[in-house]
Protein backbone atom coordinates (compact mmCIF):
# COMPACT_ATOMS: atom_id res chain seq x y z
CA UNK A 1 0.00 0.00 0.00
CA UNK A 2 1.50 3.69 -0.93
CA UNK A 3 -0.47 6.37 0.82
CA UNK A 4 -0.48 9.64 -0.99
CA UNK A 5 -1.28 12.77 0.78
CA UNK A 6 -2.45 15.29 -1.53
CA UNK A 7 -2.11 19.12 0.34
CA UNK A 8 1.14 17.59 2.04
CA UNK A 9 2.45 21.41 3.25
CA UNK A 10 -1.01 22.25 4.79
CA UNK A 11 -2.23 22.44 8.27
CA UNK A 12 -3.79 18.81 8.63
CA UNK A 13 -1.51 16.78 6.99
CA UNK A 14 1.52 18.85 9.83
CA UNK A 15 -1.52 18.65 13.47
CA UNK A 16 -2.99 15.38 12.44
CA UNK A 17 -2.36 12.94 9.53
CA UNK A 18 1.39 12.92 9.63
CA UNK A 19 1.32 12.19 13.33
CA UNK A 20 -1.80 9.64 13.38
CA UNK A 21 0.12 7.88 10.43
CA UNK A 22 2.86 7.54 13.07
CA UNK A 23 1.40 6.29 15.64
CA UNK A 24 -0.21 3.65 13.23
CA UNK A 25 3.40 2.56 12.43
CA UNK A 26 4.72 3.16 16.27
CA UNK A 27 2.01 0.44 16.99
CA UNK A 28 3.57 -2.11 14.44
CA UNK A 29 -0.02 -1.59 12.09
CA UNK A 30 1.32 -0.59 8.82
CA UNK A 31 3.37 -3.41 7.94
CA UNK A 32 1.64 -3.24 4.56
CA UNK A 33 2.18 0.24 3.94
CA UNK A 34 5.69 1.16 1.95
CA UNK A 35 5.88 4.16 1.14
CA UNK A 36 4.13 7.95 2.21
CA UNK A 37 4.46 10.27 -0.40
CA UNK A 38 3.23 13.92 -0.05
CA UNK A 39 2.22 15.96 -2.98
CA UNK A 40 2.20 19.79 -3.10
CA UNK A 41 2.62 22.93 -5.26
CA UNK A 42 5.32 24.18 -2.90
CA UNK A 43 9.03 24.08 -4.15
CA UNK A 44 9.95 21.40 -1.34
CA UNK A 45 12.55 18.61 -1.21
CA UNK A 46 11.93 14.98 0.67
CA UNK A 47 14.00 16.46 3.31
CA UNK A 48 11.98 19.27 3.97
CA UNK A 49 8.79 17.35 4.01
CA UNK A 50 10.76 14.80 6.41
CA UNK A 51 11.88 17.87 8.74
CA UNK A 52 8.42 19.57 8.70
CA UNK A 53 6.54 16.20 9.88
CA UNK A 54 9.74 15.34 12.52
CA UNK A 55 8.48 18.76 13.91
CA UNK A 56 4.92 17.98 13.79
CA UNK A 57 5.25 15.01 15.51
CA UNK A 58 7.63 16.62 17.96
CA UNK A 59 4.65 18.94 18.67
CA UNK A 60 1.16 16.37 18.46
CA UNK A 61 2.02 13.15 18.95
CA UNK A 62 0.56 11.58 21.67
CA UNK A 63 3.83 10.62 23.33
CA UNK A 64 7.71 11.41 22.53
CA UNK A 65 9.15 10.04 19.89
CA UNK A 66 11.22 6.73 19.61
CA UNK A 67 14.17 7.44 17.73
CA UNK A 68 14.28 3.82 16.34
CA UNK A 69 10.67 4.06 15.28
CA UNK A 70 11.04 7.55 13.78
CA UNK A 71 13.98 6.76 11.68
CA UNK A 72 11.91 3.80 9.84
CA UNK A 73 8.97 5.20 9.41
CA UNK A 74 11.03 8.84 7.92
CA UNK A 75 12.39 6.19 5.65
CA UNK A 76 8.76 5.69 4.10
CA UNK A 77 8.42 9.99 3.41
CA UNK A 78 8.97 11.37 0.31
CA UNK A 79 7.78 14.57 -1.65
CA UNK A 80 6.57 15.44 -4.79
CA UNK A 81 5.71 18.71 -6.32
CA UNK A 82 2.82 19.29 -8.61
CA UNK A 83 -0.21 21.49 -9.01
CA UNK A 84 -3.94 19.49 -7.72
CA UNK A 85 -5.07 20.76 -11.14
CA UNK A 86 -2.79 20.26 -14.06
CA UNK A 87 -2.88 16.66 -15.79
CA UNK A 88 0.63 16.18 -16.27
CA UNK A 89 1.34 16.60 -13.16
CA UNK A 90 -0.59 13.65 -12.08
CA UNK A 91 1.02 11.14 -15.07
CA UNK A 92 4.33 12.65 -13.64
CA UNK A 93 2.92 10.99 -10.10
CA UNK A 94 1.72 8.00 -11.10
CA UNK A 95 5.39 7.33 -12.83
CA UNK A 96 6.92 7.79 -9.40
CA UNK A 97 4.83 5.76 -7.62
CA UNK A 98 4.74 2.76 -10.09
CA UNK A 99 8.72 2.80 -9.50
CA UNK A 100 8.19 2.99 -5.55
CA UNK A 101 5.84 0.29 -6.16
CA UNK A 102 8.36 -1.59 -8.70
CA UNK A 103 10.73 -0.82 -5.57
CA UNK A 104 8.73 -2.53 -2.51
CA UNK A 105 8.05 -5.49 -5.07
CA UNK A 106 11.43 -6.18 -6.07
CA UNK A 107 12.56 -5.92 -1.90
CA UNK A 108 9.49 -8.69 -1.16
CA UNK A 109 10.35 -10.60 -4.27
CA UNK A 110 14.22 -10.64 -3.63
CA UNK A 111 14.09 -9.89 -7.27
CA UNK A 112 15.02 -7.27 -9.93
CA UNK A 113 11.50 -4.42 -9.89
CA UNK A 114 8.77 -5.54 -12.06
CA UNK A 115 7.02 -2.78 -13.90
CA UNK A 116 2.96 -2.61 -12.99
CA UNK A 117 3.59 -4.46 -9.77
CA UNK A 118 0.31 -5.00 -7.66
CA UNK A 119 -0.33 -2.65 -4.61
CA UNK A 120 -2.88 -0.46 -2.99
CA UNK A 121 -2.89 3.08 -3.17
CA UNK A 122 -4.62 5.47 -0.54
CA UNK A 123 -5.29 8.56 -1.68
CA UNK A 124 -5.57 11.15 0.79
CA UNK A 125 -7.62 14.83 -0.45
CA UNK A 126 -6.37 16.85 2.93
CA UNK A 127 -6.62 19.75 0.33
CA UNK A 128 -8.92 23.05 0.33
CA UNK A 129 -12.18 21.68 -0.89
CA UNK A 130 -12.33 23.64 -4.65
CA UNK A 131 -9.43 20.72 -5.79
CA UNK A 132 -11.58 17.72 -4.45
CA UNK A 133 -13.34 17.50 -8.11
CA UNK A 134 -10.50 18.37 -9.98
CA UNK A 135 -8.38 15.96 -7.83
CA UNK A 136 -10.68 13.22 -8.52
CA UNK A 137 -10.90 14.05 -12.28
CA UNK A 138 -7.77 14.28 -12.97
CA UNK A 139 -6.48 10.76 -11.02
CA UNK A 140 -9.26 9.14 -12.74
CA UNK A 141 -7.82 10.40 -16.11
CA UNK A 142 -4.21 9.52 -15.06
CA UNK A 143 -5.52 6.11 -14.71
CA UNK A 144 -4.95 6.03 -11.42
CA UNK A 145 -8.30 4.97 -9.58
CA UNK A 146 -8.36 1.82 -11.91
CA UNK A 147 -8.73 -1.36 -9.55
CA UNK A 148 -6.52 -3.94 -12.16
CA UNK A 149 -3.15 -4.29 -9.84
CA UNK A 150 -4.94 -3.25 -6.09
CA UNK A 151 -7.18 -1.13 -4.29
CA UNK A 152 -7.31 2.61 -5.33
CA UNK A 153 -9.30 4.57 -2.26
CA UNK A 154 -9.49 7.67 -2.22
CA UNK A 155 -10.46 9.94 0.91
CA UNK A 156 -12.36 13.16 1.00
CA UNK A 157 -12.29 15.70 4.02
CA UNK A 158 -15.53 18.10 5.12
CA UNK A 159 -17.01 19.71 3.80
CA UNK A 160 -18.54 17.54 1.29
CA UNK A 161 -20.63 20.32 -0.57
CA UNK A 162 -21.73 23.33 0.10
CA UNK A 163 -25.64 22.79 -0.10
CA UNK A 164 -27.57 20.16 -1.22
CA UNK A 165 -26.50 21.12 -4.87
CA UNK A 166 -23.08 21.16 -4.93
CA UNK A 167 -22.63 17.71 -3.15
CA UNK A 168 -24.98 16.24 -5.54
CA UNK A 169 -21.98 17.65 -8.17
CA UNK A 170 -19.65 16.61 -6.62
CA UNK A 171 -20.45 13.34 -6.02
CA UNK A 172 -21.34 13.06 -9.73
CA UNK A 173 -17.62 14.02 -10.19
CA UNK A 174 -15.96 12.22 -7.65
CA UNK A 175 -18.36 9.02 -8.77
CA UNK A 176 -16.55 9.71 -12.46
CA UNK A 177 -13.45 8.71 -11.59
CA UNK A 178 -14.02 6.50 -8.09
CA UNK A 179 -17.32 3.95 -7.41
CA UNK A 180 -18.57 4.39 -4.33
CA UNK A 181 -16.71 1.27 -2.48
CA UNK A 182 -13.46 3.49 -3.03
CA UNK A 183 -14.55 6.52 -1.18
CA UNK A 184 -13.87 7.46 2.30
CA UNK A 185 -15.81 10.28 3.02
CA UNK A 186 -13.99 11.50 6.66
CA UNK A 187 -16.20 12.97 9.69
CA UNK A 188 -13.55 12.92 12.52
CA UNK A 189 -16.04 12.79 14.93
CA UNK A 190 -16.88 9.36 13.95
CA UNK A 191 -13.29 8.15 14.89
CA UNK A 192 -13.49 9.63 18.39
CA UNK A 193 -13.96 6.87 20.47
CA UNK A 194 -16.64 7.85 22.47
CA UNK A 195 -19.13 8.27 19.31
CA UNK A 196 -17.91 4.48 18.65
CA UNK A 197 -19.08 4.22 22.08
CA UNK A 198 -22.33 5.39 21.60
CA UNK A 199 -23.37 1.88 19.46
CA UNK A 200 -21.02 -0.34 22.54
CA UNK A 201 -23.26 1.67 25.05
CA UNK A 202 -27.04 0.60 23.37
CA UNK A 203 -26.20 -2.93 22.10
CA UNK A 204 -23.49 -4.28 23.72
CA UNK A 205 -26.00 -4.07 27.02
CA UNK A 206 -29.41 -4.80 27.50
CA UNK A 207 -30.72 -2.41 30.28
CA UNK A 208 -30.88 0.74 27.53
CA UNK A 209 -32.39 -0.58 24.65
CA UNK A 210 -35.62 -1.61 26.03
CA UNK A 211 -36.54 2.30 26.91
CA UNK A 212 -34.30 3.89 24.88
CA UNK A 213 -37.82 4.69 23.12
CA UNK A 214 -40.75 7.46 23.06
CA UNK A 215 -42.90 5.57 25.44
CA UNK A 216 -39.50 6.13 28.18
CA UNK A 217 -37.57 9.24 26.49
CA UNK A 218 -38.33 12.36 27.26
CA UNK A 219 -36.14 14.57 25.25
CA UNK A 220 -32.43 14.17 23.57
CA UNK A 221 -29.89 16.72 23.31
CA UNK A 222 -26.78 16.83 21.75
CA UNK A 223 -24.41 19.94 22.59
CA UNK A 224 -21.40 20.25 20.73
CA UNK A 225 -19.80 23.25 22.42
CA UNK A 226 -16.50 25.07 21.85
CA UNK A 227 -14.46 27.71 23.88
CA UNK A 228 -11.98 28.90 20.84
CA UNK A 229 -13.74 31.74 18.40
CA UNK A 230 -13.29 31.29 14.71
CA UNK A 231 -9.58 32.43 15.50
CA UNK A 232 -7.31 32.57 11.95
CA UNK A 233 -10.14 30.61 9.87
CA UNK A 234 -12.41 33.46 9.53
CA UNK A 235 -12.21 33.72 6.17
CA UNK A 236 -13.26 30.17 5.37
CA UNK A 237 -15.49 30.41 8.70
CA UNK A 238 -17.70 33.63 7.42
CA UNK A 239 -18.38 31.63 3.68
CA UNK A 240 -19.47 28.47 5.81
CA UNK A 241 -21.29 29.42 9.69
CA UNK A 242 -22.13 26.51 12.18
CA UNK A 243 -24.52 24.83 10.39
CA UNK A 244 -22.14 23.74 7.32
CA UNK A 245 -18.97 23.57 9.75
CA UNK A 246 -21.01 21.40 12.62
CA UNK A 247 -24.22 20.46 12.06
CA UNK A 248 -24.30 18.37 8.59
CA UNK A 249 -21.30 16.70 9.57
CA UNK A 250 -20.85 16.14 13.01
CA UNK A 251 -24.08 16.97 15.01
CA UNK A 252 -26.15 14.67 12.71
CA UNK A 253 -23.92 12.11 12.71
CA UNK A 254 -23.80 11.64 16.44
CA UNK A 255 -27.89 11.99 16.46
CA UNK A 256 -27.80 9.09 13.94
CA UNK A 257 -25.71 7.00 16.04
CA UNK A 258 -28.06 7.33 18.98
CA UNK A 259 -31.63 7.56 17.01
CA UNK A 260 -30.69 4.58 14.61
CA UNK A 261 -32.17 1.27 14.49
CA UNK A 262 -29.35 -2.09 15.48
CA UNK A 263 -27.95 -2.56 12.20
CA UNK A 264 -27.43 -6.17 10.91
CA UNK A 265 -23.90 -6.96 11.56
CA UNK A 266 -21.15 -4.11 11.68
CA UNK A 267 -20.57 -4.11 7.96
CA UNK A 268 -19.93 -0.61 6.83
CA UNK A 269 -23.31 -1.12 4.58
CA UNK A 270 -25.22 -2.17 7.35
CA UNK A 271 -24.34 0.80 9.74
CA UNK A 272 -24.35 3.42 7.03
CA UNK A 273 -27.85 2.06 6.16
CA UNK A 274 -29.70 2.63 9.11
CA UNK A 275 -28.00 6.00 9.94
CA UNK A 276 -29.65 6.59 6.46
CA UNK A 277 -32.71 5.41 7.67
CA UNK A 278 -32.84 8.04 10.40
CA UNK A 279 -31.86 11.15 8.13
CA UNK A 280 -34.35 9.89 6.13
CA UNK A 281 -36.93 10.11 8.75
CA UNK A 282 -36.10 14.01 9.77
CA UNK A 283 -37.99 16.66 7.82
CA UNK A 284 -35.97 19.70 7.82
CA UNK A 285 -37.11 21.70 11.24
CA UNK A 286 -39.80 24.87 10.52
CA UNK A 287 -37.64 27.49 10.80
CA UNK A 288 -39.44 28.84 14.10
CA UNK A 289 -37.82 25.66 15.72
CA UNK A 290 -34.18 27.07 15.01
CA UNK A 291 -32.26 29.81 16.30
CA UNK A 292 -29.20 31.06 15.07
CA UNK A 293 -26.74 33.97 17.14
CA UNK A 294 -23.44 35.19 16.21
CA UNK A 295 -20.75 35.97 19.21
CA UNK A 296 -19.59 39.76 20.14
CA UNK A 297 -16.60 40.93 18.63
CA UNK A 298 -16.76 38.43 15.43
CA UNK A 299 -17.05 40.81 13.01
CA UNK A 300 -13.51 42.14 14.13
CA UNK A 301 -11.94 39.03 13.31
CA UNK A 302 -10.00 39.12 10.16
CA UNK A 303 -12.05 37.77 7.01
CA UNK A 304 -15.14 38.42 8.41
CA UNK A 305 -17.49 40.73 6.13
CA UNK A 306 -18.50 43.92 8.57
CA UNK A 307 -22.22 43.29 8.37
CA UNK A 308 -22.03 39.77 8.03
CA UNK A 309 -24.60 37.72 9.19
CA UNK A 310 -22.87 34.43 9.55
CA UNK A 311 -24.23 31.99 12.40
CA UNK A 312 -21.45 30.90 14.90
CA UNK A 313 -23.82 29.43 16.98
CA UNK A 314 -27.09 27.19 16.18
CA UNK A 315 -29.79 24.73 17.85
CA UNK A 316 -32.47 23.16 16.28
CA UNK A 317 -35.01 20.98 17.57
CA UNK A 318 -35.87 17.82 15.39
CA UNK A 319 -38.00 15.20 15.38
CA UNK A 320 -37.12 11.89 14.06
CA UNK A 321 -40.26 10.25 12.46
CA UNK A 322 -40.39 6.22 13.09
CA UNK A 323 -42.08 4.05 15.38
CA UNK A 324 -39.24 4.10 17.84
CA UNK A 325 -38.95 8.01 18.34
CA UNK A 326 -42.20 9.57 17.11
CA UNK A 327 -42.59 13.15 19.53
CA UNK A 328 -39.62 13.07 20.81
CA UNK A 329 -37.67 16.46 20.51
CA UNK A 330 -34.07 16.25 19.43
CA UNK A 331 -32.34 19.07 20.82
CA UNK A 332 -29.01 20.16 19.02
CA UNK A 333 -26.92 22.99 19.75
CA UNK A 334 -23.24 23.82 18.50
CA UNK A 335 -21.24 27.07 19.19
CA UNK A 336 -17.88 29.17 18.75
CA UNK A 337 -16.50 31.05 22.11
CA UNK A 338 -18.83 29.18 24.71
CA UNK A 339 -18.04 28.79 28.17
CA UNK A 340 -16.03 25.48 27.69
CA UNK A 341 -15.22 22.98 25.48
CA UNK A 342 -17.79 20.17 25.70
CA UNK A 343 -19.14 17.43 23.83
CA UNK A 344 -22.19 15.25 25.01
CA UNK A 345 -25.26 13.51 24.02
CA UNK A 346 -27.55 13.03 26.67
CA UNK A 347 -30.81 11.44 26.69
CA UNK A 348 -33.17 12.86 29.33
CA UNK A 349 -36.32 10.39 30.58
CA UNK A 350 -39.76 11.18 31.38
CA UNK A 351 -40.81 11.59 35.18
CA UNK A 352 -42.10 8.91 36.97
CA UNK A 353 -46.19 9.09 37.68
CA UNK A 354 -46.01 11.53 41.37
CA UNK A 355 -47.78 9.32 43.22
CA UNK A 356 -45.23 8.20 46.24
CA UNK A 357 -42.81 10.93 46.20
CA UNK A 358 -42.83 14.50 45.45
CA UNK A 359 -39.74 14.29 43.04
CA UNK A 360 -39.70 18.05 41.76
CA UNK A 361 -39.47 19.83 44.63
CA UNK A 362 -36.30 17.54 46.06
CA UNK A 363 -33.09 19.39 46.20
CA UNK A 364 -31.85 19.73 42.52
CA UNK A 365 -33.70 16.99 41.19
CA UNK A 366 -32.99 16.29 37.98
CA UNK A 367 -35.26 13.10 35.91
CA UNK A 368 -33.10 10.21 34.86
CA UNK A 369 -30.75 10.84 32.39
CA UNK A 370 -28.11 8.61 30.20
CA UNK A 371 -25.52 11.05 29.16
CA UNK A 372 -22.79 10.16 27.14
CA UNK A 373 -19.80 11.88 27.07
CA UNK A 374 -17.45 12.54 23.98
CA UNK A 375 -14.79 15.16 24.78
CA UNK A 376 -13.17 16.13 26.87
CA UNK A 377 -13.58 13.99 29.70
CA UNK A 378 -14.91 11.19 28.27
CA UNK A 379 -16.98 8.80 29.80
CA UNK A 380 -20.80 8.30 30.96
CA UNK A 381 -23.40 9.24 33.22
CA UNK A 382 -26.62 8.16 34.63
CA UNK A 383 -28.27 10.46 36.94
CA UNK A 384 -30.84 8.72 39.17
CA UNK A 385 -33.02 9.05 42.46
CA UNK A 386 -31.91 7.69 46.39
CA UNK A 387 -33.18 8.57 49.44
CA UNK A 388 -31.96 11.49 51.28
CA UNK A 389 -30.15 9.89 54.74
CA UNK A 390 -32.56 10.75 57.81
CA UNK A 391 -34.76 13.18 56.22
CA UNK A 392 -38.08 11.44 56.15
CA UNK A 393 -39.06 10.84 52.46
CA UNK A 394 -36.76 13.90 50.91
CA UNK A 395 -34.87 12.42 48.03
CA UNK A 396 -31.50 13.46 45.83
CA UNK A 397 -30.15 13.42 42.56
CA UNK A 398 -27.02 10.82 42.18
CA UNK A 399 -24.92 10.17 39.68
CA UNK A 400 -23.41 6.59 38.94
CA UNK A 401 -20.06 7.88 36.43
CA UNK A 402 -17.51 6.00 34.46
CA UNK A 403 -14.82 7.48 33.39
CA UNK A 404 -12.56 6.81 30.69
CA UNK A 405 -9.45 7.88 32.43
CA UNK A 406 -9.83 5.72 35.06
CA UNK A 407 -11.47 2.89 33.26
CA UNK A 408 -8.48 2.36 31.19
CA UNK A 409 -6.01 4.37 32.96
CA UNK A 410 -3.38 2.38 30.60
CA UNK A 411 -4.90 3.23 27.37
CA UNK A 412 -4.99 6.74 26.49
CA UNK A 413 -7.24 7.73 23.88
CA UNK A 414 -6.84 7.72 20.39
CA UNK A 415 -6.84 10.71 18.12
CA UNK A 416 -9.31 10.19 15.69
CA UNK A 417 -7.33 10.45 12.58
CA UNK A 418 -5.48 7.54 13.80
CA UNK A 419 -8.33 4.95 13.50
CA UNK A 420 -9.91 6.38 10.53
CA UNK A 421 -6.65 6.20 8.42
CA UNK A 422 -6.26 2.66 9.52
CA UNK A 423 -9.77 1.79 8.71
CA UNK A 424 -9.21 3.56 5.65
CA UNK A 425 -6.19 1.85 4.48
CA UNK A 426 -7.50 -1.50 5.26
CA UNK A 427 -10.71 -0.80 3.35
CA UNK A 428 -13.54 -0.30 6.23
CA UNK A 429 -15.78 2.06 5.35
CA UNK A 430 -18.07 1.66 8.35
CA UNK A 431 -16.96 4.61 10.37
CA UNK A 432 -17.43 6.97 7.16
CA UNK A 433 -20.00 8.61 5.36
CA UNK A 434 -21.67 6.94 2.18
CA UNK A 435 -22.89 9.11 -0.40
CA UNK A 436 -26.93 8.86 0.66
CA UNK A 437 -25.96 10.28 4.03
CA UNK A 438 -24.13 12.84 2.80
CA UNK A 439 -27.61 14.10 0.80
CA UNK A 440 -29.49 13.32 3.59
CA UNK A 441 -28.06 14.96 6.03
CA UNK A 442 -27.98 18.12 3.34
CA UNK A 443 -31.21 17.56 2.94
CA UNK A 444 -31.90 18.65 6.64
CA UNK A 445 -29.43 21.50 6.75
CA UNK A 446 -29.78 23.33 3.69
CA UNK A 447 -33.38 23.92 4.24
CA UNK A 448 -32.73 26.09 7.10
CA UNK A 449 -29.43 27.70 5.89
CA UNK A 450 -31.82 29.11 3.27
CA UNK A 451 -34.19 30.03 5.08
CA UNK A 452 -32.46 31.81 7.45
CA UNK A 453 -30.55 33.74 4.00
CA UNK A 454 -33.65 34.33 2.22
CA UNK A 455 -35.25 35.98 5.42
CA UNK A 456 -31.46 38.36 5.69
CA UNK A 457 -32.03 39.23 1.86
CA UNK A 458 -35.95 40.19 2.45
CA UNK A 459 -35.22 41.81 5.51
CA UNK A 460 -37.50 40.10 7.35
CA UNK A 461 -38.76 36.49 8.53
CA UNK A 462 -39.92 33.62 6.03
CA UNK A 463 -42.81 31.84 6.95
CA UNK A 464 -42.46 28.89 4.14
CA UNK A 465 -39.19 26.82 2.51
CA UNK A 466 -39.08 25.58 -0.87
CA UNK A 467 -38.53 22.19 0.86
CA UNK A 468 -41.23 22.23 3.63
CA UNK A 469 -39.17 24.03 6.71
CA UNK A 470 -41.21 26.94 7.10
CA UNK A 471 -41.70 29.03 9.91
CA UNK A 472 -40.75 32.29 11.13
CA UNK A 473 -37.08 32.84 10.64
CA UNK A 474 -35.25 33.61 13.71
CA UNK A 475 -33.73 37.11 14.14
CA UNK A 476 -29.50 37.06 14.29
CA UNK A 477 -29.23 36.66 18.13
CA UNK A 478 -25.95 37.61 19.72
CA UNK A 479 -24.28 35.96 22.76
CA UNK A 480 -21.15 37.65 25.17
CA UNK A 481 -17.76 35.31 24.27
CA UNK A 482 -17.64 32.85 27.26
CA UNK A 483 -21.50 32.41 27.93
CA UNK A 484 -23.41 29.96 26.91
CA UNK A 485 -25.16 31.27 23.85
CA UNK A 486 -28.42 33.52 23.48
CA UNK A 487 -31.66 33.25 25.90
CA UNK A 488 -33.50 32.32 22.84
CA UNK A 489 -31.99 28.86 22.64
CA UNK A 490 -33.11 28.19 25.76
CA UNK A 491 -36.88 29.56 24.99
CA UNK A 492 -36.53 27.19 22.40
CA UNK A 493 -36.93 24.03 24.68
CA UNK A 494 -38.81 25.85 27.25
CA UNK A 495 -42.31 26.03 25.09
CA UNK A 496 -42.04 22.46 25.50
CA UNK A 497 -41.22 22.55 29.31
CA UNK A 498 -37.61 21.27 28.76
CA UNK A 499 -34.55 22.79 30.14
CA UNK A 500 -31.08 22.17 28.45
CA UNK A 501 -28.99 19.43 30.75
CA UNK A 502 -26.10 18.54 30.97
CA UNK A 503 -24.94 15.31 32.75
CA UNK A 504 -20.99 15.38 32.07
CA UNK A 505 -20.05 18.82 32.16
CA UNK A 506 -21.44 19.18 36.08
CA UNK A 507 -20.61 23.32 35.99
CA UNK A 508 -23.60 23.90 33.80
CA UNK A 509 -27.01 22.44 33.64
C1 LIG B 1 -14.18 20.85 12.50
C2 LIG B 1 -14.73 22.23 12.31
O1 LIG B 1 -14.80 19.95 11.63
O2 LIG B 1 -14.41 20.43 13.84
C3 LIG B 1 -14.10 23.19 13.30
O3 LIG B 1 -14.45 22.67 10.99
C4 LIG B 1 -14.25 22.67 14.71
O4 LIG B 1 -14.67 24.48 13.20
C5 LIG B 1 -13.77 21.23 14.81
O5 LIG B 1 -13.48 23.50 15.58
C6 LIG B 1 -14.09 20.65 16.17
O6 LIG B 1 -13.46 19.41 16.30
P1 LIG B 1 -13.04 18.85 17.73
O7 LIG B 1 -12.50 17.50 17.43
O8 LIG B 1 -12.02 19.81 18.28
O9 LIG B 1 -14.28 18.84 18.55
Amino acid sequence: MTIIIFGATGDLTHRKLLPALYENFRKGRLDDVQAVVGYARRDWTDDAFVERAREGLEQFASAPIDEDVWRRFAGLLSYHRGNLDEGDDYRRLAARLEELEAGAAARVGGGAGVAGAAAGRLYYLATAPRFYAPACRNLGAAGMAEESRGPRRVVIEKPFGYDVESAAELDAEVHKAFDEHQVFRIDHYLGKETAQNILFMRFANTIFEPVWNRRYVSNVQITVAESVDVGHRAGYYDQAGVLRDMFQNHLLQLLALTAMEPPASLDADDIRNEKVKVFGAIKPPALSNTVRAQYDGYLDAEGVAPDSTTPTYAALKLHVNTWRWQGVPFYLRSGKALAEKTSEITVRFQEPPGILFDLPSCDGYTPNTVSMCVQPDEGTHLKYQVKTPDAGNASRTVDMSFHYRDGFPETPLPDAYERLLLDAIRGDASLFARSDGIRGAWRIIDPVIKGWEQAGRDGGSVRETPDGGGGVAPQVERYAPGSWGPKAADELLAHSGHRWQMGCFHGHS
